[in-house]
């Protein structure tokens, strides 16, 4: 993974289109404190015992509430103005998609990895088994990424609520309400606002820099690390969110509209499911698989964000409606129509399962990871008619 370069991928090569065929997936994407760990961090561990889908996602969804909720920082009383807001924004909640998604792809492609486990856990210092942080969340027979997996899992949560509050601005989007509260510069004022954007995304790394003491010397925690740090750059949500600001009130190409997705949005989703694949030791081609499937995810997440945008409800989203069109924004919805819309979400969602599918085909599956891949392409059909 080292020397796949996500930040040179070819956008000319993820074109915003309604083809639906698989071969799509050759779009040769190139693939891509001091108190550390001290806090208790997560929710309890997930239970293996056979559930049916939906109650498992709904344990796994307190699970992660719980580990990104419990790496917020502490507060010490100089800083608190902008702390408190960085724990606002993410406490208001949203769906938890990104997270979701790691989690998720790491234990669906932890079979191959799930031998290894014990013997390099109990080695150093800081450990998992040592457990800066343990609290029941990593077993001694779990994958040796578990806890790291948390790391990343809050880190990247963290990101996204700081493009969110950014996103708000009144420099940008204007946004009075997200996650069904009022935005962080009206509750916190602008200057506060993105003093606590900026603390979030570091905040992140410093989060996420905890997986060093948790697995010391460990590559695939290099690698997520340089996943974590490329994809939400300017080669990434970044540059999607730079294009987008530009072309405000303009009607974007074909090309323009899909760098704009692909990188504002899919870029994110492309990284959650490539640190999952990774820390659960996937490389190479499984990796790209797994990467263009979040490509696609990506994609119909941000079509169908717009199309809620026109046909959702306040209430339902927890943010204001038809802001699109307030802000002059020509999306995919307004240049292809709704119907369109939902058939292209539909498509790249399907085509998202197709490709999950096939990196799994490679590994040798277990009860268990059969389980979480059901879970993850249930997560990702529901997505295609999702309300919020
Ligand atoms: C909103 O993301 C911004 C987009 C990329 C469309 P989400 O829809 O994941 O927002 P939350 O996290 O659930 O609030
Ligand atoms: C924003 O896209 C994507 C980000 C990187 C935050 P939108 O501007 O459409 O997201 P919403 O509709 O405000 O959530
Ligand atoms: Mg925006
Ligand atoms: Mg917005
Ligand atoms: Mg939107």
């Amino acid at each position: 993974m080292a020397e796949k370069k996500s930040t040179t991928k070819k956008e000319s090569d993820k074109k915003t289109s309604t083809k639906t065929k698989s071969e799509k997936k050759t779009d040769n994407k190139k693939t891509s404190s001091t108190k550390t760990g001290a806090k208790k961090t997560s929710g309890k561990k997930i239970s293996s015992k056979k559930t049916d889908n939906n109650s498992m996602l709904d344990e796994i969804k307190s699970y992660i509430e719980n580990t990104v909720i419990g790496m917020l920082p502490e507060p010490d009383g100089m800083s608190d103005p902008v702390r408190n807001a960085m724990v606002y924004a993410v406490k208001a909640g949203g769906k938890r998609v990104r997270p979701l998604l790691m989690y998720l792809t790491y234990k669906a492609f932890s079979a191959a990895s799930n031998s290894q486990t014990a013997a390099e856990q109990t080695a150093a210092p800081g450990s998992q088994a040592e457990g800066a942080d343990n609290s029941g969340t990593a077993e001694k027979s779990a994958a040796p990424h578990d806890k790291a997996v948390e790391y990343f899992m809050a880190a990247l949560e963290m990101i996204h609520t700081y493009s969110l509050i950014h996103d708000d601005l009144p420099a940008l989007d204007n946004d009075d309400l997200r996650r069904g509260n009022p935005t962080v510069h009206k509750a916190f004022g602008e200057d506060v606002a993105i003093l606590a954007g900026d603390g979030l995304l570091n905040y992140a790394y410093e989060t996420a820099a905890k997986s060093f003491i948790s697995c010391p010397g460990d590559i695939d925690v290099e690698k997520a690390v340089f996943i974590l740090a490329s994809k939400p750059g300017l080669y990434g949500m970044l540059g999607g969110q730079a294009v987008d600001v530009v072309l405000t009130g303009k009607r974007p190409t074909a090309e323009q509209l899909s760098y704009i997705y692909s990188n504002k949005t899919a870029a994110l989703l492309e990284c959650a499911m490539t640190i999952g694949g990774t820390l659960a030791g996937v490389s190479g081609e499984n990796l790209d698989k797994l990467q263009n499937a979040a490509y696609y995810i990506g994609m119909a997440f941000q079509v169908q964000d717009d199309i809620l945008d026109v046909t959702g409800t306040v209430e339902e989203l927890g943010k204001d409606v038809s802001q699109d069109k307030k802000n002059g924004k020509i999306t995919f919805v307004t240049i292809y129509g709704i119907e369109k819309a939902k058939e292209y979400v539909k498509q790249a969602s399907l085509l998202a399962i197709k490709l999950v599918d096939e990196a799994y085909a490679t590994i040798t599956p277990t009860p268990q990871t059969d389980e979480y891949i059901s879970i993850l392409k249930n997560l990702i059909t529901q997505m295609i008619s999702r309300k919020n």
